[in-house]
């Protein structure tokens, strides 16, 4: 048996490939653009295992996804690929329609057409699981309740308009076609191979480096985080129980506000590495403009797949953040690699000017 993950070279993807081969003997083929944010050297211990196979190729290619489907005959397809960062999606939205929205519709095409071939039981075991997020839903104000999979779709950014949309051919293709999707819309993710152009491994890389703690607006900005590995396990759960055509909310049940996180990765660092010169971390934090149109507060209703389907996280925050702190200081080679002129073009076209 095979799945097919596209966007396996992610933060989320690259952990769920990996997390795959530790919990199953099933082959992995992963489909990556390798796009700014897929990095390979996230996947170099298991790039010789007999378990697995790189493709680089878009989800919009439907006549490479056709063929990778022909030929590996996969049991599940696994949409990870997309573009993932809001501050890009506001500084050019193009990419994001493009992959997000039509490369969706291509790879469900290339899935739709292969589905239909397949003899019945080989349709009814099929599953096309899409990945996607709780930025869907739009922003809540502070005492509102958290997202349960019935709250309306209400995206503010291109970024989580264009996930939106891309959910919206996913439900169609099960409701117009009865394609056998599965969907699910997880809370701000973080753990190891996490992009440091997103806040927490930025806020790592940046107070080692001596560099500003850029914190936007007032920081009491609420986001619901999860540990990827939590992320990894609870997609696991959904392919192997999920009922066709839902969705599902997971989550960690961890509001925090972004300078709470911000200080809790600095005092973790205090403890770990302590700056040369004795002083605190926090010392770093610098407030910069806050993000046009920035959600104030994301969280997540997780009861249903913990009631459907068993499911809870099993790292808290504190446990979590931990692991990724000491991964970062375990790591920094991975991070130098990142740091290439195309990052640094970017650091400085999303902070530069961004006086408070
Ligand atoms: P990421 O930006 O780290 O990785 C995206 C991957 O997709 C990269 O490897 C990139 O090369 C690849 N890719 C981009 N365009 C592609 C294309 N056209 N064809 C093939 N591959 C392409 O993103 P991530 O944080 O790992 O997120 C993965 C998925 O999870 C996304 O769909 C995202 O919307 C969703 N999600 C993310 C979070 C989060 O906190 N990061 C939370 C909930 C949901
Ligand atoms: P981010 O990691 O980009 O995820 P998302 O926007 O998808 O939730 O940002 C998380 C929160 O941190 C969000 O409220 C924006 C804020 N943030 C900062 O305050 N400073 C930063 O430099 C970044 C990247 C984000």
């Amino acid at each position: 048996m095979t799945i097919l993950v596209t966007g396996g070279a992610g933060f989320i993807g690259s952990n769920f490939v990996l997390d795959w081969l530790d919990h199953s003997d099933e082959a992995v083929i992963n489909l990556d653009k390798l796009t700014y944010a897929g990095n390979l050297a996230n996947l170099v211990s298991i790039e010789r295992s007999q378990q697995y196979v790189f493709v680089h190729g878009d989800i919009g290619d439907s006549a490479l996804i056709g063929r990778l489907l022909a030929e590996h005959q996969p049991r599940a397809i696994l949409n990870f690929a997309a573009e993932s960062h809001v501050d890009r999606s506001i500084h050019g939205p193009g990419d994001f329609i493009e992959t997000n929205i039509v490369g969706t519709f291509h790879l469900l095409e290339a899935v739709r057409a292969y589905w239909s071939r397949l003899s019945p039981d080989g349709q009814r075991s099929l599953r096309f699981l899409h990945v996607s997020t709780d930025e869907v839903y739009g922003s809540l104000s502070k005492d509102e309740p958290a997202f349960t999979e019935n709250h309306r779709y209400e995206p503010n950014s291109p970024y989580s308009a264009s996930k939106a949309a891309s959910d919206h051919l996913v439900r169609a293709y099960h409701h117009t076609y009865g394609l056998p999707v599965l969907t699910t819309n997880c809370s701000n993710n973080y753990g190891p191979y996490h992009f440091p152009e997103k806040l927490i491994p930025l806020m790592i890389v940046n107070a080692l480096a001596g560099k500003p703690l850029p914190v936007y607006g007032d920081g009491q900005q609420i986001r619901d985080w999860l540990y990827v590995k939590d992320h990894c396990s609870a997609i696991r759960r959904v392919l192997e129980a999920g009922a066709l055509g839902e969705t599902y909310n997971i989550g960690g049940w961890n509001e925090k506000p972004n300078l709470d996180i911000v200080h809790m990765v600095c005092a973790i660092l205090d403890e770990l590495k302590p700056r040369a010169d004795g002083r605190a971390y926090r010392a770093q934090i610098t407030y910069v403009a806050d993000r046009p149109g920035h959600d104030r507060r994301y969280a997540i209703d997780a009861r249903k797949i913990e009631r459907e389907l068993g499911w809870k996280p099993a790292e808290t925050f504190e446990t979590g953040i931990r692991k990724t702190v000491q991964w970062y200081l375990d790591n920094p080679d991975w991070t130098a690699d990142i740091q290439s002129g195309a990052y640094r073009e970017w650091v400085e076209k999303n902070y530069t000017g961004r006086t408070a």
